[in-house]
C-alpha cells in the first residue's frame, strides 16, 4: 500500500482498542522481551507487564501511521529506550525533525519542541501526547515582550532560547539551544558587527554564556523551574557524601552551581561526557529521568540521583503516546505567518556549522554579572 495514500489511515482507524484493553499476553511478551533486556536495570519486572502492551501497540501503530517518535532526554526510560526513534537534546531533536521523511511526528517532549518540529516540517502531522506539557521558560515571555525589547534596543540582535513559543521565535533574529548558545551569540554578534547581544528568556543560561564569551549580554528574568532549584550547598553536600563522583550540570542552573561542578553542558553533552569518561560515580544535576536513560547505556557507571522532576515532561506517558497515535489527536498547529517568521530564526541557528560533539561550558571561568533588558 502507498504510504502516502490518504485512505490508508482511514482503513485502520478503528482497529485499535482502548489502552485498558491491551493485555500482556504471549505475543506481546515475545515481541517486547528484547526491549525489556535493554531497560531492565531501571524498570522493575513488576512494572514491565504494565508497560509492555502499550510499547508493543505503539511500535506497531508507528508503522501503520508512518510515524516517528522524537524523544527528549527527559522522557522516562520506558518511553525513551523502547518507543523513541530519535532521541537526544533539543538541538538534535530540532535537526532531526527537519530531516525526517515520516508523515507523522509524535513529540515525546514538551509543547515548544512540538511547535519547533511543526515549524520545520509544516507539511507533516505533528502530535503532542498531552497538550498541557508546557515549560516555565516558554511561559515567561510573549511575542509582545520581544517586540517591546526590539523597540527599546534596535541595534542589538535578539537570540531566543528554543524553549519559547513560536510567536517569540518569530520576533527573534536567531534561536539557540543549550548546545550551541555560545556559538550562536558569537556568530550573531559578528554578523551584526556589535559587541552586545540580547539572550532571552533564561537568565541563568544567559549568565553562563556570558562567562564563556567576551560578548556583552543582556537578558530577561525567566528561569527553568527544574534547574533553578539546585544550589551550591546541594553540590557541596553531594561532593562531601560522594567524593569520587563526577558532578555534571546543565547550564539552566545558576552560575555558582556550574562553578562548583566538574562539567556543564546540554543534556546531549552531559550524556556524551558520561559515555566518554565512564566515571565510577556520576551525579547529573538535571531532570530525574535523564540519569536512568544514561544509566541504561553505561552499565559500569553508578548514578546518584539528586534530581528534580519536570512536571511538564512527566505529562508525557506511554498511554498518552498510544492514544495520540491511535486517535491521531492533539495535533499541533502554528499560524502560517508566525511559523514562517519563526522558521527563519530556527533555520538561522541550524545553518551554523555543526559543532560535532555538543560542547562543554568551561566551569572554571569566572562568573560575569549581566543586566536585564529594561522595557
Ligand atoms: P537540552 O536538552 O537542549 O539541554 O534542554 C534541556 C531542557 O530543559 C529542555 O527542556
Ligand atoms: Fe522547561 Fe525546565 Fe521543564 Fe525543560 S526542564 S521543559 S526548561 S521547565
Amino acid at each position: 500500500m502507498d504510504r502516502h495514500d490518504p485512505t490508508r489511515m482511514q482503513a485502520i482507524d478503528n482497529a485499535w482498542p482502548e489502552a485498558d484493553a491491551l493485555v500482556y499476553d504471549a505475543g506481546v511478551k515475545a515481541r517486547t522481551d528484547h526491549l525489556y533486556e535493554k531497560v531492565k536495570s531501571v524498570v522493575t519486572p513488576m512494572e514491565w507487564p504494565l508497560h509492555a502492551p502499550l510499547i508493543d501497540a505503539i511500535n506497531r501503530l508507528k508503522v501503520e501511521r508512518d510515524a516517528v517518535i522524537l524523544a527528549h532526554n527527559y522522557m522516562t526510560a520506558d518511553i525513551f529506550h523502547t518507543v523513541g526513534d530519535i532521541m537526544g537534546d533539543s538541538l538534535k531533536l530540532a535537526q532531526e525533525a527537519a530531516k525526517t521523511e515520516a508523515r507523522v511526528i509524535v513529540q515525546a517532549g514538551v509543547h515548544f519542541m512540538a511547535e519547533t518540529a511543526k515549524i520545520l516540517s509544516p507539511e507533516k502531522t505533528v502530535l503532542i501526547p498531552d497538550e498541557r506539557a508546557g515549560c516555565s521558560l516558554a511561559a515567561s515571555i510573549t511575542g509582545a515582550n520581544v517586540g517591546a525589547i526590539r523597540e527599546a534596543y534596535p541595534d542589538y540582535p535578539i537570540v531566543t532560547y528554543v524553549n519559547t513559543s513560536a510567536e517569540v521565535k518569530a520576533y527573534s533574529d536567531i534561536c539557540c539551544t543549550s548546545s550551541n548558545a555560545v556559538q550562536v551569540v558569537e556568530a550573531i554578534a559578528a554578523e551584526w558587527n556589535t559587541d552586545t547581544v540580547i539572550l532571552i528568556p533564561d537568565e541563568y543560561l544567559a549568565k553562563n554564556v556570558a562567562s564563556q564569551t567576551g560578548i556583552r549580554i543582556l537578558t530577561w528574568k525567566g528561569s527553568c523551574e527544574v534547574h533553578e532549584q539546585f544550589t551550591v550547598e546541594d553540590i557541596e553536600a553531594l561532593r562531601a557524601a560522594h567524593p569520587e563522583a563526577m558532578i555534571i550540570t546543565h547550564p539552566e542552573c545558576p552560575p555558582d552551581v556550574l562553578k562548583a561542578a566538574d562539567f556543564a553542558g546540554s543534556t546531549g553533552a552531559m550524556a556524551a561526557y558520561v559515555k566518554d569518561h565512564q566515571p565510577q560515580t556520576a551525579i547529573l544535576i538535571t531532570e530525574c529521568s535523564m540519569s536512568d536513560n544514561v544509566a541504561v547505556e553505561n552499565p559500569g557507571v553508578n548514578f546518584v540521583k539528586p534530581c528534580n522532576l519536570c512536571p511538564h515532561m512527566k505529562r508525557i506517558t506511554l498511554r498518552g503516546i498510544y492514544e495520540a497515535l491511535r486517535d491521531m489527536k492533539h495535533e499541533v498547529h502554528v499560524d502560517p505567518l508566525i511559523a514562517e517568521r519563526a522558521k527563519a530564526s530556527v533555520d538561522a541557528m541550524l545553518a551554523l556549522p555543526s559543532l560535532g560533539k555538543p560542547p562543554a561550558f568551561d566551569t572554571s571561568k569566572p562568573a560575569v554579572s549581566i543586566p536585564y533588558v529594561s522595557v
